[in-house]
């Protein structure tokens, strides 16, 4: 039997939350295209559920070439964009052969291109730095590295050229937003080609998308997707966002401590009076934050309770006071359906939820249930 820790991936949910959110970015912006960002295996979800969950998206993003090649082998026909672009020459057979488009962000990519005669047209997005000061040309010389992706589309090395820029502070600062898509609509004004400025928060983010620049517009929404938040202060079910990946388990064990008795390493929690606790399958090498402090919810059959002490590898332990009977085989959610959000747990181990989601390791078991219901 295995170990009874389990991801159930909800295909379904990523259906929905897609359907949410497009509704909303057409509601500002009439026509927008909705391009799925699944790097990261999908945020941890897996290239497969996302292929499924956002079969009805115009587009896929990510980064690595396996990943779009599995996208491709799995059937789907509609664009994928490498939001690194390539890196090396030899990249570009690939790009080729799997139809890939790329981001331009650095001159010696357009230097590549430029010495290379490409068989088929590679559509691209050359990306300028609005302020994130990641990737992307800067705004003095965006308009001449622009002229020359325009000038391999003419010599047919490049099909559809657009143009692009990532957000710093979509999720807690307005104002930076603006300054960043104000620099973002001078730098590229007049320039031909469609347009792609927002992730999950700006997407999210009412009246931002009125203003991001003419020409077709696409949207590049990643975390929202799965049923997380963008957002500190904004949780995604109040966003009408649904959770795609739940982790659950069951407790292996369940028992009473003294007052002034420690529990697990370093026995950083102590009993304050007599209380039980249950020991549940899962640790930080399933992908539980190993800090996670004590306090931290968790659901413990159908009742929410709290981890007390650290996290060990493969164990981590919870306060069975409110649920006196829960005892082995009680099943438990550390986040998702029927349980705490991740953005919860995240927050109580003070990260975000994208960490949590991407870092459920290798070794969980995943059921996938499908669009159809099944899984
Ligand atoms: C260039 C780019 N676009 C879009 C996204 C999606 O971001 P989010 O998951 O916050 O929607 C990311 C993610 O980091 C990104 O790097």
């Amino acid at each position: 039997m295995p170990r009874p820790v389990l991801a159930t991936i909800d295909a379904r949910a990523m259906a929905a939350n897609l359907d949410t959110v497009s509704r909303l970015a057409r509601a500002t912006l009439p026509g927008v295209s909705v391009w799925a960002v699944i790097k990261a295996r999908g945020y941890g979800h897996g290239i497969q559920a996302a292929i499924e969950g956002f079969a009805q998206a115009d587009g896929l993003a990510l980064l690595d070439f396996d990943e779009a090649v599995q996208c491709r082998e799995l059937g789907w026909r509609k664009p994928i964009l490498l939001l690194e672009g390539f890196f090396e020459p030899a990249d570009l057979a690939l790009v080729q052969a799997h139809d890939l488009g790329i981001v331009i962000h650095d001159s010696g990519q357009l230097d590549i291109l430029e010495s290379m005669h490409l068989e088929r047209p590679v559509d691209a997005w050359v990306k300028l730095n609005t302020g994130m000061h990641r990737l992307g040309f800067q705004p003095e010389e965006y308009r001449h590295q622009y002229a020359r992706a325009l000038a391999l589309q003419a010599r047919g090395q490049l099909g559809q050229v657009g143009r692009m820029t990532h957000f710093a502070r979509a999720d807690d600062d307005p104002a930076t937003t603006r300054a960043q898509l104000a620099c973002f609509r001078t730098v590229t004004a007049g320039l031909p080609g469609p347009v792609s400025v927002c992730n999950s928060a700006a997407t999210l983010t009412a009246g931002l998308s009125r203003t991001l620049g003419e020409g077709p517009q696409v949207v590049r929404p990643g975390v929202c997707l799965y049923g997380a938040s963008p957002f500190s202060s904004k949780s995604a079910a109040s966003l009408g966002l649904q959770p795609a990946m739940t982790l659950s388990s069951v407790l292996i064990s369940a028992h009473s401590l003294q007052a002034g008795e420690g529990i697990g390493y370093g026995h950083v929690y102590r009993a304050p009076h007599g209380m039980r606790v249950g020991i549940v399958a899962c640790g930080y090498a399933d992908g539980y934050p190993r800090h996670a402090p004590t306090g931290t919810p968790v659901q413990v059959a159908g009742v929410r309770t709290r981890v007390v002490g650290r996290i060990s590898m493969d164990m981590l332990a919870v306060d069975l006071d409110p649920i006196p009977q829960a005892g082995p085989g009680a099943p438990v959610v550390l986040w998702g359906a029927g349980g705490p959000s991740v953005d919860e747990v995240a927050a109580a181990s003070a990260t975000i939820g994208y960490e949590l989601l991407v870092a459920l390791a290798p070794r969980v078991p995943r059921r996938v249930v499908s669009v159809a219901g099944t899984g």
